[in-house]
């Protein structure tokens, strides 16, 4: 019933010449042959010719962030309107690295989730604990005051067009990924926040895990039963691990 998604954040890698011969050996891989939606996350200034390159495939392309405001004096920013005029369908939001190192809260990644549905992006939500978090037992409360920033401000029935991604923060990067049953457990406790509110969206809605995965974990991640795809970042640097990965989640 819920497609499974597994999105590419290459975060600030690349060069053009590297792109094109990740993105030429990913199309011949064909990674959404087994069923999953397959994204890739450039950063901003290679969306346009990566949409290029995978403009014949399956592949659909995704913006990292991006700016609340719909257009203007905001230096240095992209607006949502610009994501969709590359090519963009989806946009990644309130990802941990921007809220740590960015200083984005949650009332800010909240704005930038109704900008991106108001310019026609699907957001796909971060939500995730530290290691500090975690070890005090606030997990729960963390994750669940994240994802009630945005039902704030822009309502449950939103969610019908979005996408949403736990991603503990002790897990990305470290090669330290959440265990299934660890990943099951809180996917499950936003899938039932979301079912308090409007049970039929709550069942279709997409809850992505992201920390860590490779093609060694892919697979019993994503047999979860509230798993619905991975968000990747090294792995999806790698071709043979991304293509693995997204046959993981056919
Ligand atoms: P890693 O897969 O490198 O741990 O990154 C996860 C992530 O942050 C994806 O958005």
């Amino acid at each position: 019933m819920r497609r499974p998604l597994v999105a590419g954040n290459w975060k600030m890698n690349g060069s053009r010449a590297d792109n094109s011969k990740l993105v030429e050996a990913l199309v011949a891989g064909d990674p959404g042959a087994d069923g999953a939606e397959v994204l890739l996350c450039p950063p901003f200034v290679y969306l346009w010719e990566v949409g290029r390159l995978i403009r014949e495939s399956s592949l659909a392309l995704s913006g990292q962030d991006l700016c609340a405001a719909a257009s203007g004096a905001h230096t240095g920013e992209v607006s949502g309107a610009m994501l969709r005029d590359v090519g963009c369908r989806y946009v990644i939001v309130g990802h941990s690295e921007r809220r740590s190192l960015y200083g984005e809260d949650d009332q800010a990644v909240a704005r930038k989730y109704v900008a991106a549905q108001r310019e026609g992006l699907v957001p796909i939500l971060c939500v995730g604990e530290s290691l500090a978090e975690r070890e005090a037992g606030h997990t729960e409360a963390v994750v669940l005051r994240q994802l009630q920033a945005v039902l704030e401000v822009a309502g449950a029935a939103s969610f019908a067009a979005a996408v949403l991604a736990y991603e503990p923060v002790w897990a990305i990067g470290t090669g330290k990924n959440a265990t299934p049953d660890q990943a099951q457990q809180v996917h499950a406790l936003l899938r039932a926040r979301m079912a308090r509110e409007d049970a039929i969206m709550a069942a279709s809605l997409r809850i992505l895990y992201g920390g860590s995965v490779k093609a060694a974990n892919a697979h019993e991640l994503f047999s979860m039963p509230d798993v619905d795809g991975g968000l990747v970042g090294g792995a999806s640097l790698n071709v043979e691990e991304f293509l693995a990965i997204c046959r993981a989640a056919g």
